[in-house]
């Protein structure tokens, strides 16, 4: 498939990645049809892209007729059937491998055979998810960071069989969208969470181990290292039931101790502190932002 020719882009999964990954291909002038099985997490989807939008238009990038046009690039619906007819379908939805191979199945019976799957996964295998279907050769990884609108990265992740054209096209689509793609193996973590996941479990181990207190941890990183976030305050952004799961993969997949999870880790998400989504992790975040 010629990327220029993608046309119609589907989205599986209204979350946080989904609507961001909507967003930014609707500026790009793709139609989009996203989908959520849930009409309550379409409808908040298209709320936060409007503000996206809004966003935009306030900091001038924006002209406010190209909003408009913009947003009405974008479908919504609760019926995976209706993803049928896109060019390249990214799926978006909860990092559980059980439920993407059953999307992955569903997508597979009901997509053109030409159409590329493509899955947002952060550290599930492509070659896993890739074999639920009949069409190995045209399924790929496209991780997108967060928040999607302003992170230029994605990584392009080829399964064991995927096609050269299908790597091409998916990194000619990134482009597209306005993103800096690199191609990544298809091993634990990729290359980003293979490098951020490790430094985000040291800086709870030092936690743990009273190295440093919150704030230290995170202002060393903030001020010495200058990233824009601690990684205290990464992880509460991310999701800490997240930075676990994918810990236990990269553990589980190399089979390496230096990749086990804290357990100050373990033991705030069994209480159910995951970061911003819950309203507390290493912080309290109520609707203002992190305190
Ligand atoms: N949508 C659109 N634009 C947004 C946005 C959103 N959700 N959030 C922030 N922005 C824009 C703002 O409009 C602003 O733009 P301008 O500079 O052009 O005005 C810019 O981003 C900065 O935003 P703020 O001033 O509101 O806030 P900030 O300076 O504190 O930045 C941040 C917020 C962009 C999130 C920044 O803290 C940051 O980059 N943090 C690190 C994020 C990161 O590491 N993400 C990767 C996580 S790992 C991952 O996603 C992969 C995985 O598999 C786990």
């Amino acid at each position: 498939m010629d990327p220029g020719t993608v046309r119609t882009l589907g989205v599986v999964g209204a979350g946080q990645m989904g609507r961001g990954i909507a967003q930014v291909a609707c500026l790009a002038e793709l139609a989009v049809i996203l989908h959520d099985q849930e009409e309550r997490v379409v409808r908040s989807a298209l709320q936060a892209i409007e503000a996206g939008l809004d966003r935009l238009v306030a900091k001038g990038s924006l002209a406010q007729a190209d909003k408009g046009t913009a947003a009405r690039r974008i479908r919504t619906t609760t019926d995976l059937k209706e993803v049928a007819g896109c060019d390249f379908v990214i799926e978006a939805v909860t990092e559980r491998l059980a439920t993407k191979v059953q999307i992955f199945e569903a997508l597979d019976g009901g997509c053109r055979q030409e159409a590329i799957l493509a899955s947002n996964t952060s550290s599930l295998s492509i070659t896993r998810i890739a074999s639920a279907t009949r069409r190995p050769e045209r399924v790929v990884g496209m991780h997108f960071m967060n928040p999607v609108p302003v992170m230029k990265l994605v990584e392009v992740v080829p399964g064991q069989a995927t096609t050269r054209s299908t790597t091409d096209d998916t990194v000619a689509l990134a482009l597209r969208l306005g993103k800096t793609p690199v191609l990544a193996q298809d091993l634990p973590g990729f290359i980003s969470n293979r490098i951020l996941m490790p430094m985000i479990n040291e800086a709870i181990f030092a936690l743990y181990e009273g190295v440093g207190s919150r704030d230290d941890i995170d202002t060393v990183m903030t001020l010495g290292m200058r990233h824009p976030m601690g990684p205290l305050a990464l992880a509460d952004f991310i999701g800490l039931d997240t930075c676990l799961s994918i810990l236990e993969i990269l553990h589980a997949g190399f089979g390496d101790p230096k990749y086990r999870p804290c357990p100050l880790l373990r033991r705030m998400v069994d209480a159910g502190h995951l970061g911003k989504k819950s309203g507390r992790g290493f912080y309290e975040h109520g609707p203002e932002g992190a305190r």
